[in-house]
């Protein structure tokens, strides 16, 4: 029996994870920060699809024991703010947001508590197309440290590290991404023309419930190590 517990369900890609998994008959949980105002909403949507949520607080004990409770056989890890939200949280005054706290605090708190639980899961890893090099920006050394502590965990593991996420049904509005993605998307499809797949099947653009198709299928057929936009 599949038992996934998937942070960052609410995500553009998070939410089609765990829709992936529910039709995949697998128990899915999906995480939802317990301070999020829409909480009663993502409730009945991922009720509907099947799947439980769960609104424990970003804190190392209690995401330990939520872990151990539940004993999961995956762990996804699909988090990540963005520059706009960062600046966001510091404008209203709360805690830090920025890719520190959240792309590699958080994402470490997960890993963490997942090898701690006793049930060594699986653990899922969204990074991104750039990683697992040197140096780079904060984004990318961000899950440059994600993947290493991963690596030195002991658990089994898939670091998935795709190009552009996007699409029409993407609520959040984000201009700048929507502008080079749709560039990427032009440009990747002249490559394809061009008899340059591989280039074409690493730049180009994918969907939330697209990724999170190949993600789901990769995790649960037992796919180890790291996959690279192209070979999604
Ligand atoms: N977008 C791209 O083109 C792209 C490309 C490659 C890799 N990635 C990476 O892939 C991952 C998923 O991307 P996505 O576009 O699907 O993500 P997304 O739609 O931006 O969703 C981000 C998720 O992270 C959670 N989150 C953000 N800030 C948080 C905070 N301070 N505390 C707790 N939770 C927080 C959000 O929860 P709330 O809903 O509660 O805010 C949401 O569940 C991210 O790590 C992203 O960096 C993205």
């Amino acid at each position: 029996m599949v038992i996934a517990f998937v942070a960052g369900a609410t995500g553009y890609t998070g939410r089609e994870v765990v829709a992936a998994l529910a039709a995949r008959g697998a128990a899915a949980v999906a995480h939802v920060r317990p301070e999020s105002s829409r909480l009663p909403e993502w409730r009945e949507r991922f009720a509907a699809l099947g799947a439980r949520v769960d609104a424990t607080a970003w804190q190392p004990d209690a995401m330990a024991a939520t872990l151990a409770a539940l004993r999961p056989t995956h762990v996804f890890a699909l988090l990540g703010t963005t520059r706009a939200r960062a600046a966001a949280a510091v404008r209203a005054g709360g805690p830090a947001a920025d890719y520190e706290a959240v792309d590699y605090g958080l994402s470490v708190l997960l890993l963490r508590a997942a090898a701690a639980c006793g049930s060594r899961p699986r653990f899922v890893y969204l990074s991104s197309l750039g990683a697992g090099g040197t140096g780079g920006n904060a984004y990318i050394r961000a899950r440059n440290r994600v993947e290493a502590e991963l690596r030195a965990s002991g658990l089994p593991f898939l670091i998935v590290r795709p190009s552009f996420i996007t699409g029409d049904d993407r609520e959040e509005s984000r201009p700048g991404e929507r502008v080079g993605a749709a560039a990427l998307d032009w440009g990747t499809r002249l490559l394809g023309a061009l008899g340059a797949r591989r280039l074409r099947d690493r730049f180009r653009p994918r969907t939330g419930r697209e990724l999170a198709a190949s993600i789901v299928r990769l995790a649960l057929e037992g796919r180890e190590g790291v996959v690279e936009a192209e070979q999604l």
